[in-house]
C-alpha cells in the first residue's frame, strides 16, 4: 500500500494525493506572472491540454466548478438560458454560479438512469428566436456522469444529441470532469469525444491525482472569453507554474491507467452485488465510481458508520444511496477489504 496510514477512502477520486513525481515538478517548476503571460509552465499545460483536446486553445483554473461556470459566462449573456441534465454536477453541486453571477437560468430537463438527455426533449426547449422567450445560449452535458455512476456516453448517443444542438446554432458544452475515464472505457482519445462538443471543462484533480486545477478547452474567441470570466471570479493567479508542473505530470503519467480503476469498481460492485440484498446496477458501473443500495431496513448512515470503523470510508448519495469511487490509492487488496467489511456491515440479520 503506498499510504498506510490512512483509511481506504472510497469516497471520491478527488482524495488522492499528489505522487512523488509532482511534488518533485513542483518543486522545481519554472514559473513567471501567469496575468503577463509569462509563466512557462501554465503555458504548457495550457498548450497540452488543446492539443489532447484537439481545441485551439485551453486556459488553466482552478476548480472544475471554476471551469463550467467561466464556460457558461462565456457562453451566455445574462437572461440567455443553459439547457442542462436534471442530475448534472453543475445544477447539484456548484451553487447555482452560473445564475448567480451571469444571470443565467437553468432550463433542467429528465436524466434517463445512463446519464443521458432525450435529443428530442433538448430540441424542442431549444427555444425560437421570439420576443419572451430567452435566448438558449449553451447545452450543457456532463460525461463521464457523477450521479448516474460514471456513466459514460456512447460516442452515437453524443452526436446525436449535440446534432440536434448544432442544427439550431446552439453550442454544446462537456463537462468532462473525468473525460479521460470516458475515453479509457470507450478505448478512444479524449479528442475523439471532445471532437463532438464546442467546448469542455477538465479535471486534473479528480482520477489524474493532481492535487489543484481544471482546463477548458474550445475555440480562441471562447477561450478568451473564458480567460476574461476567471479574471471575474478572481480566479487568475500569477506563478500558477507550481500547480500547473503537477498538472503535466498527471497529464503524461496518470491517463493511461485509469482502465485499472475501472477494473477494481466493476470488481467491487460485482462483489457488492452478491451481498444479500445490497441492489448495484451494474450496467451503470462503466468507469470508476459504484452507487448502491443497502439492504431494506438498513440505514445509508449506518452503513458508512459500519465500515468507517473498519477503516473503509464511503460517501453518502442521498436517495441514490451509497458511493464507492476508485483511484490510484486503492489497491487490489484495499478492493477486497472494502468488500470484506461491506459483507460483515451489510450481512443479513437471522432470527
Ligand atoms: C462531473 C463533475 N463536474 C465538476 C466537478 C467540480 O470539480 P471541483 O470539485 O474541482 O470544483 C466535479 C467534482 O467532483 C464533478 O464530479
Amino acid at each position: 500500500m503506498p499510504f498506510p496510514t490512512v483509511p481506504i477512502d472510497l469516497r471520491s477520486d478527488t482524495v488522492t494525493r499528489p505522487t512523488a513525481a509532482m511534488r518533485r515538478a513542483m518543486a522545481e517548476a519554472e514559473v513567471g506572472d501567469d496575468q503577463y503571460g509569462e509563466d512557462p509552465t501554465v503555458n504548457r499545460l495550457e498548450e497540452r491540454a488543446a492539443e489532447l483536446m484537439g481545441k485551439e486553445a485551453a486556459v488553466f483554473v482552478a476548480s472544475g466548478t471554476m471551469g463550467n461556470l467561466v464556460a457558461l459566462l462565456a457562453h451566455c449573456g445574462r437572461g440567455d438560458e443553459a439547457i442542462l441534465g436534471d442530475e448534472s454536477h453543475i445544477f447539484w453541486y456548484e451553487s447555482g454560479g452560473a445564475a448567480a453571477l451571469g444571470g443565467i437560468p437553468f432550463n433542467l430537463r429528465p436524466t434517463s438512469g445512463l446519464g443521458r438527455l432525450d435529443p428530442d426533449d433538448v430540441a424542442d426547449q431549444i427555444r425560437a428566436v421570439r420576443p419572451g422567450y430567452p435566448r438558449t445560449g449553451v447545452v450543457c452535458i456532463e460525461n463521464t456522469h457523477n450521479r448516474c455512476g460514471g456513466t459514460v456516453l456512447p460516442l452515437d448517443v453524443l452526436r446525436e444529441l449535440t446534432g440536434v444542438a448544432r442544427e439550431r446554432g446552439v453550442p454544446v458544452h462537456m463537462d468532462g470532469a473525468r473525460i479521460f475515464n470516458a475515453a479509457a472505457a470507450l478505448g478512444v482519445p479524449a479528442s475523439t469525444i471532445a471532437a463532438e462538443v464546442d467546448t469542455v471543462q477538465f479535471c486534473l484533480s479528480k482520477g489524474l491525482a493532481a492535487p489543484v486545477g481544471s482546463l477548458v478547452a474550445g475555440d480562441a474567441p471562447f477561450v478568451e472569453a473564458a480567460r476574461q470570466g476567471r479574471k471575474i471570479v478572481g480566479g487568475a493567479m500569477r506563478q500558477a507554474g507550481v500547480i500547473a508542473a503537477a498538472g503535466l505530470v498527471a497529464l503524461e503519467e496518470m491517463v493511461d491507467r485509469l482502465s485499472e480503476d475501472h477494473a477494481r469498481a466493476r470488481r467491487l460492485a460485482e462483489g457488492l452485488a452478491e451481498i444479500p440484498g445490497v441492489n448495484v446496477d451494474l450496467e451503470t458501473v462503466q468507469t470508476n465510481i459504484v452507487i448502491f443500495r443497502p439492504p431494506a431496513g438498513l440505514d445509508s448512515a449506518t452503513v458508512i458508520e459500519g465500515m468507517a470503523t473498519q477503516g473503509i470510508r464511503i460517501s453518502n448519495y442521498g436517495l441514490r444511496g451509497l458511493r464507492m469511487v476508485t483511484h490510484y490509492e486503492i489497491d487490489d487488496d484495499a478492493v477486497d477489504r472494502a468488500l470484506e467489511a461491506a459483507a460483515s456491515v451489510m450481512a443479513p440479520i437471522h432470527a
